[in-house]
């Protein structure tokens, strides 16, 4: 089990050289590669593992999509760990990749760094294909070449697009993205079956659905109307309102993710001898929904804002936009089975807890621009 093996003593502490390269050879736990770790769900699983004892290299191009104030202060945090490491690197720098896992070995690669956002692959497809495309195939290289014990990688509940039915399984066709970041999240899922089916790479894809929580991403809903809330702004809800999302909370999310480390698939030989069987399940290479199975009016998420708040927002109702859904809804039941377990967080507790932080986060800020401009 990863979390135990890193309780070993640190090498560097046993006297004499051939001690330390055996306990290097034997006892150094190997570490964990968190691709996005300056992001919102790389930022958390990498302290979470940190924060188990686990030694972390995290990369992250801190890119300006948005605040790169806000991915500089999870850094910092992160820094105050000393099993963490930091590499600013983009996932296009495809020789700087191969030669950090060669030089690190990981066990597991958790691969979590990606253009995200829906609405932006509309405006800026390039940074989709760069990132999600040309970027995974560096990580699914450097994985194939340095042995990794299991990839996880994140894909999307967009894969979806306008599924009708719900909630929405890993066994629904998802053949119809509607978005071209749907379409990459896709592509990565069938990039990493051959990869598993060729050379055996353990790969496992996680289709998050709408992740929030503390220091969250300012391009989402969430943080988008608590800013506005907060600065008496209106804010825009799409579709009239008509819009239910199985919102997740980040905790729940990293405690699915780290409980997959030590189960990558290893399919059975009656899987594989199955007449039913598509190549699919001879392959080491599996994708779960991530979700709460719980979702929720938006409107209601906007009530509990303002409550936890205490503000009331001024509503601006507008049309659906392109490349959006009105129902997300995820089918959990697999994913349980595997990690036995299910989302902890209830929409009030999760939106409370985020509310919460985000006053205390944005007036901290306010404070330290306050006083700059002062001195
Ligand atoms: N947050 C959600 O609700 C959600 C839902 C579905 C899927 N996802 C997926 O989960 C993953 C993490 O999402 P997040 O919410 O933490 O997003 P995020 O934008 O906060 O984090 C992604 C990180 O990756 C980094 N990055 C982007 N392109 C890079 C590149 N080319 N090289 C190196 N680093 C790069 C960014 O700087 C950022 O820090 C992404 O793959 C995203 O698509 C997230």
């Amino acid at each position: 089990m990863v979390i135990d093996s890193a309780r070993f003593a640190d090498p560097s502490s046993i006297p004499g050289t051939t001690w330390q390269w055996i306990s290097k050879k034997l006892l150094m736990p190997k570490s964990i590669l968190v691709t996005g770790c300056a992001g919102f769900i790389g930022f958390h699983t990498a302290k979470r593992l940190l924060n188990a004892g686990v030694s972390v290299v995290g990369i992250d191009s801190i890119n300006a999509y948005y605040s790169q104030e806000l991915k500089q202060d999870r850094l910092a945090l992160l820094s105050e760990n000393k099993s963490f490491r930091f590499h600013k690197i983009d996932l296009t720098e495809k020789e700087t990749i191969a030669n950090l896992c060669s030089q690190i070995q990981p066990q597991c690669v958790i691969h979590l760094a990606a253009q995200a956002g829906v609405r932006w692959s509309i405006e800026n497809p390039w940074a989709y294909l760069d990132s999600n495309l040309t970027g995974f195939l560096s990580i699914l290289e450097a994985c194939r070449h340095n042995k990794v014990g299991h990839l996880i990688y994140a894909s999307s509940s967009s894969v979806y697009g306008s599924n009708k039915k719900l909630p929405f399984s890993v066994e629904d066709s998802v053949d119809h993205p509607i978005s071209l970041y749907a379409a990459t999240k896709k592509a990565n899922e069938l990039m990493a079956h051959t990869y598993s089916h060729l050379y055996r790479l353990p790969t496992t894809g996680l289709r998050f659905f709408t992740v929030y929580g503390p220091w969250g991403r300012p391009d989402m809903a969430l943080w988008k109307f608590a800013e506005a809330i907060l600065e008496g702004r209106p804010i825009d809800i799409y579709n009239y309102g008509q819009m239910k999302r199985d919102f997740t909370f980040i905790d729940d999310v990293v405690e699915s993710t780290i409980r997959l480390i030590d189960k990558p698939f290893k399919p059975t030989i009656s899987q594989a001898c199955d007449s039913s069987t598509s190549a699919v399940r001879t392959a080491p290479w599996r994708v779960f929904n991530v979700g709460n199975h719980s979702p929720v009016q938006l409107l209601y998420v906007v009530e509990l804002l303002e409550k936890y708040l205490g503000r009331q927002a001024l509503k601006n109702y507008l049309p659906i936009q392109p490349g959006d859904v009105e129902a997300t809804y995820a089918d959990i039941e697999k994913l349980a089975e595997v990690i036995d377990y299910t989302p902890q967080t209830s929409i009030e507790s999760g939106v409370e807890k985020f509310a919460t932080w985000f006053g205390q986060y944005t007036s901290q800020k306010n404070n330290q621009a306050h006083f700059s401009k002062a001195a």
